[in-house]
Parts: C-alpha cells; structure tokens; sequence
C-alpha cells in the first residue's frame, strides 16, 4: 500500500550520487551524506557558521536543592570563541540527584522561563533526565531583523547576504551544537546517550542540528512539518511557498525557488531524516496539525529506512499503512508516534520520547 503512495512522488533517491552512481557500501554512503549536507546547505538550511575556536562557560545561578531537593539547577553563559569575536548566550542545566551518569536532552525552547508548559522539567528530571536547554530568540531573533542581532548580527557583518547564507534555522541549530561542546565538558553525565529535541519550527532546527552534528545520538523532531520530517513533494497544509514568504529568514535565500516548484528540487526532506543515519530518530505527530501533515511526516521515515538498512540498522519497523492515532512505532532505530489533539508539545509527547531513549539506550 505505502508503495503505491510513495511510488507517485518520485522521490529522489537517497542512494545514488547526484551524478548517477549507485550507492552500495558504507563508505559510500558516507560521501553521499556529505554531498546531501552541502546540498540541504546550499539550497535550504545555509550553510553552518564556523566552529568555534573554543568554548567557556560562566555559572550565574546555582540552586543545589531545587525542584523539593533533586534537582541541581545551574544558569549559565556559554560563550563561544569565534575568530574575531565572542559569542555569548544563556544555558540552563537541569542535573536530577537520584541518578548516575544520566542520559541528556538538549532541549532548544521557544521561551526563557523554565519550566515551560512545552517543558515540564519536574517530570523530566524525575524520570531520570538530565536536561540542558536555551532559548532560540536569545541566538538570533525570529522575525525579520535584517538580521542585526546576535549570531544574525556577526554574520551578516562578515558580508552580503548571499543566496546560500546561513539562515536562522540552521543559526539555532549551531547553538544546540556548542550546548554539546559543553555538555563534552562535563563528566557528570552520560555522553554517548545525549538528544537534540524541539518543538514545531524548532523541531526542524533539532533535526538540523543532528544531521549535521554526529554527536547527537538521539533527535526528537516534535510536530516539526514542513522543511523539517515531512515530505514536501504533494504535502497538505504549509508548502515552500507559505512558508519562505512567512518566514523567509529561517533559510538561506535560494530556498525560495522551489516555492510551487516542489518536483525540481534535487531533494525532499526524507534527506534530512536520512543524514542523521545511523542514529536515532523519534518523531511526534498530531492528527489535527494538518498545516504540519501527519501522513507526509511519516513518509520520511519510510523512505529514509533504506539507508538504515544499508547501514545494518533496523531503521523504521512499521506496518504497511499511513499512521494511525495512538499508533507508537518504537521498535527500530526511526521511531513514529501519532496521538490526538492539535499543534503542540505536550506531556503525552515527552513520555514517549522518554521512553524511546530509555528502551535504545546506547
Ligand atoms: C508556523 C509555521 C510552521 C512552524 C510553526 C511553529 O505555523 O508555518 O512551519 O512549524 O509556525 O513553529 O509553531
């Protein structure tokens, strides 16, 4: 059945190099991730900023007894060393006591306050979590800036704004990626089992952020739709060109040609999905976020099984239908839920991704 949808869309393929070869082996599918990267760089996402030279962090706040006592809650400043300037944003950590070496997701927020009704750090902590979070508008503000402040501001210094410019998805994905570089710092904590996690725009962000950073060994993408796990090739609700005229800024500026021109891209987002092989990925759904699409979002799982497979990986173990609600497929290395009710982060969604990276742990 799957293959009867899937098969219209003409995809293009995951495992063949832009010039027509074949991919067949692991190695080559290492160059063929490469050669995606630079593509979803050079035509979505821009391309990443520099890494820095070297990162520190400055403590503001410690409450060693917080959340009834089991919590230690650190705020800090993680500044990052880039070659002619500094790069400073806020980081709160949550370490829960009761404990050892706890697993870590590095949660990228749309809002300062912590907890957050997107996230409940109490039940977080309590089930054994540590959690590491940022808020994203405090890397590069989400609205058209001209991009003047933070990370926007330094780049857009360095030059014109080129049609493959860093846009600020892939400016807050960065971010997420020097919270690991910390996160390395520490060894209090377990970092072969560390997530990337966000919420709709910022789901697309963690999805960049593990596909470009291999140390993530977990990406939780929540409601993340479209340019984040849904195919955009005959998708419902939001297309290229609502969202590049929306929200031109999350991406670099050639990205809005394909906008009515899905079946020329030379990708789809299952690409995306696919570069974060052979690590884990669990996506949350919501029937109602049709602007998102459910059905699309889980076609990038099915299609980007294959380079799991290739890689000896489970990959994505489903049934041959489109999901279902209530449907949780968590038995391989893609991972897919689907539950009622509409856009949002909610506790149904974090209790499953919790469960996900307790059951794969590494
Ligand atoms: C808008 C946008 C979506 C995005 C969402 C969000 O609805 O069109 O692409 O995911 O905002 O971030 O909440």
């Amino acid at each position: 059945m799957l293959n009867n949808i899937i098969g219209p869309l003409k995809l293009p393929e995951l495992l063949q190099f832009d010039n027509g070869t074949k991919i067949n082996t692991e190695d080559e599918w290492l160059n063929r991730r490469r050669e995606i990267l630079n593509m979803l760089s050079e035509k979505v996402y821009g391309f990443p900023p520099e890494d820095p030279i070297a990162i520190s962090s400055m403590v503001s706040e410690v409450n060693k007894d917080a959340y009834a006592g089991k919590v230690i809650e650190e705020h800090m400043i993680l500044s990052a060393q880039l070659e002619n300037t500094i790069f400073p944003f806020p980081v709160k950590f949550f370490l829960p006591k009761h404990v050892e070496n706890p697993m870590v997701i590095v949660y990228i927020a749309f809002r300062d306050g912590v907890p957050d009704r997107y996230l409940p750090i109490e039940e977080i902590t309590d089930e054994g979590f540590a959690v590491a979070t940022f808020c994203y508008n405090d890397v590069a503000f989400d609205g058209e800036d001209n991009y003047v402040g933070g990370l926007a501001g330094i780049l857009k210094g360095r030059g014109e704004r080129k049609e493959n410019a860093t846009g600020k998805i892939m400016m807050w994905a960065w971010a997420a990626s020097r919270v690991m570089d910390y996160l390395m710092t520490r060894n209090d904590i377990d970092h072969d089992n560390i997530a990337v996690m966000g919420h709709s725009r910022l789901g697309k962000t963690a999805l960049v952020a593990a596909a470009y950073d291999e140390r993530f060994a977990f990406c939780f993408p929540n409601n993340s739709g479209c340019t984040g796990d849904a195919i955009t090739r005959e998708k419902e609700g939001e297309r290229v060109e609502h969202i590049t005229k929306t929200f031109p800024y999350w991406f670099c500026p050639n990205y809005r040609k394909y906008a009515g021109k899905e079946h020329e891209m030379p990708f789809d987002q299952h690409f995306l999905v696919a570069a974060i092989a052979p690590r884990f990925v669990a996506a949350g759904t919501a029937v109602e976020d049709t602007w998102a699409d459910p059905n699309s979002q889980y076609l990038s799982y099915v299609a980007a099984d294959e380079v799991y497979k290739l890689l000896g990986k489970d990959g994505f173990i489903h049934p041959d239908r489109l999901p279902k609600i209530g449907d949780t497929l968590h038995e391989g290395t893609l991972g897919f839920h689907l539950r009622s009710g509409r856009h949002f982060h909610s506790r149904y969604d974090w209790i499953k991704y919790m469960e996900f990276m307790k059951r794969h742990r590494i």
